[in-house]
């Protein structure tokens, strides 16, 4: 799909029963092509997510002297290991990946040369100190535009040795927790990091998978590793990814009686979050076939729909479920009741500013919600009308819409669909086995 393509989405009171799988995670795909390529050796992944943001992982990381095959899904990835990486010959463009340039710029900081690392307008927008400044303290030559707030970032890693050090993070970001993990590796003595609330921990899992020294306590956000380690090479199979599969179950959720399976996908806890919402909320939610590889479950997830009632989500909660507020926002508009969503002010600073844009779009669609500065108030049940959104750029806005299209009055236009490719390529072919999806003519 082209980005700016604008595709109608029709309604679908009566959504038929639906057996579906989605494609690769996307934070464990990034994760592991980056371990790949700083171990030394031929590691193999399966599953991989081939979305905008993970085949710009790929290039950096190829970039960067690392050999990367990829046939579909699978990628092989062939490296000296971090301590051979090359000074790049040119930029390393992310794209509109926050987790690309924030592990990459971590990854770097001991490569010999100077590397420089941006992305696109959204990913220039959003905060980069929150990694820049750790770095600094750990011994790092990086530096970004606005005092280091804001890529691009240029990273000189000639003669640079970094120190561990210890870390309370002010909010909870497996990003920066991933960024001073990855760091940690080289370090000298051990890195700590300490989160307010625990987020997703595909490193951690991995880092034991590697059998990565460090160490953890079970279920507190605080974590340490330890320095001047090599990272040997492995094979993984990449689970589903929770956060596309959501946007299908969220579907499904508010329409009493409709079932829908999604097959092996991710079950981290870390990330299961809306799981425990919309059944909170009313539907019914089952996990069956658990099997766990390289330290992560995977399952199918049953869901079938009900007569929703609002909830509350806030605290410890948010990093579990942060990239599903958008669809839990667009749910909540179903929900008999008040819905509240706080302590998400993070949602400020995503793709988009999802609080705006979310309000913006739903009240497009003759919604009614109350925007806050960490979150959204949102009454229930609403009618949506038909009409026309902008997903600005976000993906998972453009996802979201469309999944309040299939309760809507008429047809929904979502203007930038094709931003669905940053993390679910083949979102929309999926959506049409249950509604009718009619792609327009691209605007400029
Ligand atoms: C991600 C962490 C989250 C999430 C993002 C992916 C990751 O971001 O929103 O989509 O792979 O570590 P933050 O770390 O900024 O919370």
């Amino acid at each position: 799909m082209h980005r700016t393509d604008v595709v109608k989405v029709f309604p679908q009171p009566g959504l038929p029963s639906l057996t579906m799988r989605v494609p690769g995670d996307k934070s464990i795909s990034h994760r592991a092509a980056i371990l790949g390529a700083m171990a030394a050796g031929e590691t193999v992944l399966e599953g991989y997510l081939n979305s905008a943001d993970c085949l710009a992982t790929l290039k950096a990381l190829s970039q960067l002297g690392v050999k990367i095959e990829r046939q579909g899904e699978r990628v092989r990835i062939a490296s000296s290991g971090v301590a051979g990486w090359q000074e790049p010959d040119d930029i390393l463009d992310l794209g509109n990946s926050g987790t690309g340039l924030r592990l990459l710029a971590a990854a770097v900081c001991r490569v010999p040369g100077v590397s420089i690392l941006t992305g696109d307008a959204s990913l220039r927008r959003r905060p980069m100190g929150r990694i820049v400044r750790p770095l600094q303290d750990m011994g790092a030559k990086i530096s970004g535009r606005r005092q280091g707030e804001l890529a691009p970032l240029v990273v000189d890693g000639n003669g640079a040795s970094l120190r561990g050090r210890e870390f309370k993070l002010a909010v909870a970001s497996a990003q920066v927790k991933t960024a001073l993990l990855l760091a940690g590796l080289s370090a000298d003595g051990w890195t700590v990091v300490e989160e307010p609330a625990l987020s997703r921990d595909h490193t951690e899992r991995l880092f034991r998978y590697l059998g990565v020294e460090m160490r953890q306590e079970a279920g507190r956000g605080r974590v340490a590793v330890a320095g001047g380690q090599r990272l040997r090479s492995f094979h993984l199979r990449i689970p589903g990814d929770i956060s596309s599969a959501a946007f299908f179950l969220s579907a499904y959720a508010p329409v009493p009686g409709a079932e829908i399976v999604v097959e092996k996908v991710g079950v981290n806890p870390t990330r299961t979050g809306i799981l425990q919402v919309l059944q909170r909320m009313g539907a019914r939610v089952e996990v069956a076939n658990l099997v766990e590889e390289g330290g992560e479950p995977r399952a199918d997830i049953r869901l079938v729909g009900g007569n929703l009632k609002a909830t509350e989500i806030g605290g410890a909660e948010i990093p579990l479920l942060i990239d599903e507020l958008p669809v839990l926002s667009v749910v909540a508009t179903q929900a008999r009741g008040v819905t509240v969503i706080k302590d998400a002010a993070e949602l400020r600073v995503k793709e988009s500013d999802r609080i705006e844009v979310l309000a913006d779009c739903l009240g497009r669609l003759g919604v009614k919600v109350e925007k806050t500065p960490d979150g959204l108030i949102i009454p229930g049940p609403q009618r949506i009308r038909s009409g026309e959104v902008d997903s600005r750029g976000d993906h998972r806005i453009a996802m979201a819409m469309a999944t309040a299209a299939l309760w809507a009055e008429g047809p929904v236009s979502i203007e930038g669909a094709g931003w669905v490719d940053t993390s679910y390529p083949g979102f929309f072919s999926t959506l049409a086995r249950v509604t009718r999806v009619e792609q327009e003519e691209r605007r400029a």
